[in-house]
């Protein structure tokens, strides 16, 4: 009998279907075109860089604040992972303001965001490789297993921890500091596929697991930092093919149910909020934070809508509609007078029951007195083990002060 297919770590992102349109039909149609994607087109500048549960589809993000942003202004998102929309707004040329409660995250969004002049994106390649070829000379019975490595240690086959752990000693050797932080979010970007994990969202031990042969962490890891700088060095040239002035974006490690913002300052609102019971971000990044020097501490006490939580059953549905109401209050405030918030939101599921997102927003937007004029959604096909698992619709709707 031929052996079961290997199951895929497969990066998270979201692209699809037929789109039905509902509300204003004009605003509905440019909300389409936001989510009109070519599942086939490969990932343009560092937007492929990093998996992410979730993460927006980049033309989504462009074309939201093209269509919606007007001319100029601030763009904002509560929600901002792994920085899809801020790269977005900084190809744009606009001030970004992003929250999120993941230090990982605003650390991926941080190295993704990176415009770097005069070619010196190119240091991370050869940074890369450098630190891989010393890496290679070391004799890992010399490297003493870091504490971090004993509350990970069951997730990696030993030697492969120990080369982890050699190449975080080697980037924190490098002089830049910018330097340091891209090579850590490329190590972060390589350690999930070194681990027995199954993948970014299935924090379970992959049943196909094998052992990396020895070294394999320095190869993967020099190959990665080639492919971020050419990454990094598309997104500068496009920069200046386009004469675009980068503003430096800032990420704001708060709780957007509280985060304090400038009132009536942003442009435009552009967030895909976690979605209803579906993901645990603190879950999906524990073997992450530690290459970070972070504890997960804040993300997990104040995590919205985890799929953890929803799973406990009680008032965790109720819970995940106030806090959402909370920080799309917090958003309408921020944006200027008529200016659109769009969000992208998918299905969840609480026990039995479905959650539609669409309704939910309606609710919340009703309950503060804003309108919804338009959404768009679209169907989508839900992933587990590289297999089929069901279909659930994800919704662009777009809310305004009332
Ligand atoms: C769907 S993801 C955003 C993905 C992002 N648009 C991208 O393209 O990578 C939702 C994000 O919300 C964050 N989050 C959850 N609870 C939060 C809270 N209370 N305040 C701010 N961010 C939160 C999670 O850490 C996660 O990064």
């Amino acid at each position: 009998m031929p052996p079961p297919p290997r199951r895929q770590k497969r990066s998270l992102l979201n692209t699809g279907g037929e789109v039905a349109l509902w509300g204003d039909p004009a605003l509905a149609a440019k909300l389409a075109e936001c989510l009109a994607v070519d599942p086939e087109l490969r990932l343009p500048f560092t937007h492929g860089f990093h998996t992410y549960p979730a993460r927006m589809h980049p033309h989504t993000a462009e074309r939201a604040i093209a269509l919606f942003g007007g001319k100029s202004g601030a763009v904002l998102d509560l929600f901002v992972g792994s920085g899809t929309v801020a790269l977005e707004a900084v190809r744009a040329g606009r001030p970004f303001t992003g929250v999120d409660i993941g230090a990982v995250a605003l650390e991926i969004a941080w190295a993704r965001t990176r415009v770097f002049r005069g070619g010196e994106e190119r240091l991370v390649d050869r940074e890369g490789f450098e630190i891989a070829k010393r890496a290679a000379r070391f004799d890992l019975r010399d490297m003493p297993m870091p504490d971090w490595g004993t509350e990970v240690e069951s997730w990696f086959s030993p030697h492969t921890l120990r080369e982890i752990a050699l190449v975080l000693d080697l980037i924190e050797a490098v002089k830049r500091e910018d330097l340091r932080r891209v090579l850590r979010v490329v190590l972060s970007s390589v350690v999930i596929r070194l681990s027995k994990q199954a993948s970014d969202s299935v924090t379970v031990v992959d049943r196909d697991w094998k052992p990396w042969p020895p070294r394999a962490t320095y190869r993967l890891f020099s190959e990665k930092c080639k492919e971020t700088a050419q990454s990094l060095g598309l997104l500068a040239q496009d920069m200046r093919d386009r004469g675009v002035k980068p503003v430096e974006p800032e990420f704001w490690l708060e709780d957007a149910r509280v985060v304090k913002l400038p009132k009536g300052a942003f442009a435009i609102g552009v967030s895909s909020p976690p979605y209803p019971g579906t993901y645990d971000y603190v879950f999906h990044h524990f073997l992450r934070y530690p290459l970070f020097g972070e504890d997960p501490g804040f993300a997990r006490a104040n995590e919205i809508g985890a799929r953890r939580e929803f799973k406990k059953g009680g008032d965790a549905l109720k819970k995940y509609e106030s806090d959402m109401t909370q920080c799309v209050k917090n958003a309408l405030d921020a944006l200027a007078p008529g200016a659109p918030l769009l969000l992208l939101i998918g299905d969840g599921r609480f026990g039995t029951r479905d959650v539609p997102a669409a309704d939910l927003v309606r609710d919340i937007a009703n309950r503060l007195g804003a309108r919804v004029p338009a959404g768009a959604s679209q169907q989508r096909t839900e992933w587990s083990f590289g297999a089929r698992a069901g279909k659930k619709a994800e919704h662009f709707i777009l809310v305004t002060r009332g």
